[in-house]
């Protein structure tokens, strides 16, 4: 059963749009332009849902993951480590995946600095959609390299309809969404109950 936030819900029915290809607009709140009020609300929701005291840092990947990781960062006094999608020339101790993306259907790197995800870190992730999962499979691969704990993983917005949530509930992840969209067939929005 999905455990939805009605403020994200609201804002997603009044707001987004389905598009062709089981793709969810939300570029007016979430993914270009930003509301940084419903995203603190949405941050207190998961402050509420992931004990706060499980995790020391929070981990997301660039671009759309930025902006609630580091509300919540800010409103829980932690820091934000952000995956990057390019190789810098200059990361030392670098740690180095690579992602599917259905969506895009292309691979990329994600990378993060040992320096910043270290032995015994305990994270949280935060992303703005789970689909398929591939991007948070990507980070679980990067902890374990760095032999860092994910005490869980937060999104925004779950695609019921793609194998994501299934795959990493089925890890034994706890995996908090808080609106699901059950289907984005015929271009109509339905919210998973
Ligand atoms: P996965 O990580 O769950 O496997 O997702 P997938 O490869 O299918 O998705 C690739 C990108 O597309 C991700 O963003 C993901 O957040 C985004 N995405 C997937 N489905 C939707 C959707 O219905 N609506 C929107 N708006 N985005 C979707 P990304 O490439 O990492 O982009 P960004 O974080 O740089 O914005």
């Amino acid at each position: 059963m999905a455990n939805n936030f009605q403020p994200l819900v609201d804002r997603i029915l009044k707001d987004g749009k389905s598009l062709e290809g089981g793709i969810l607009k939300v570029d007016g709140f979430i993914n270009h332009q930003l509301d940084p009020i419903l995203i603190e609300q949405m941050c207190e929701e998961f402050t509420r849902r992931f004990d706060p005291n499980s995790y020391d840092k929070i981990i997301t990947i660039e671009a759309s993951g930025i902006a609630p990781a580091v509300i919540l960062g800010l409103l829980l006094k932690k820091p934000v480590v952000f995956a990057k999608k390019k190789k810098p020339s200059t990361m030392s101790n670098m740690l180095v995946t690579e992602v599917f993306s259905f969506t895009k259907n292309t691979s990329y790197h994600v990378c993060v600095s040992g320096e910043f995800l270290t032995k015994g870190d305990r994270v949280l992730f935060i992303d703005d959609f789970l689909a398929n999962g591939k991007a948070a499979v990507g980070i679980i691969d990067l902890c374990a390299q760095a032999q860092a704990e994910i005490v869980g993983m937060g999104f925004l917005i779950e695609k019921g309809f793609q194998a994501g949530g299934k795959l990493l509930r089925e890890r034994q992840i706890h995996v908090e969404s808080l609106a699901t969209i059950e289907s984005l067939d015929n271009c109509t929005i339905t919210i998973a109950k």
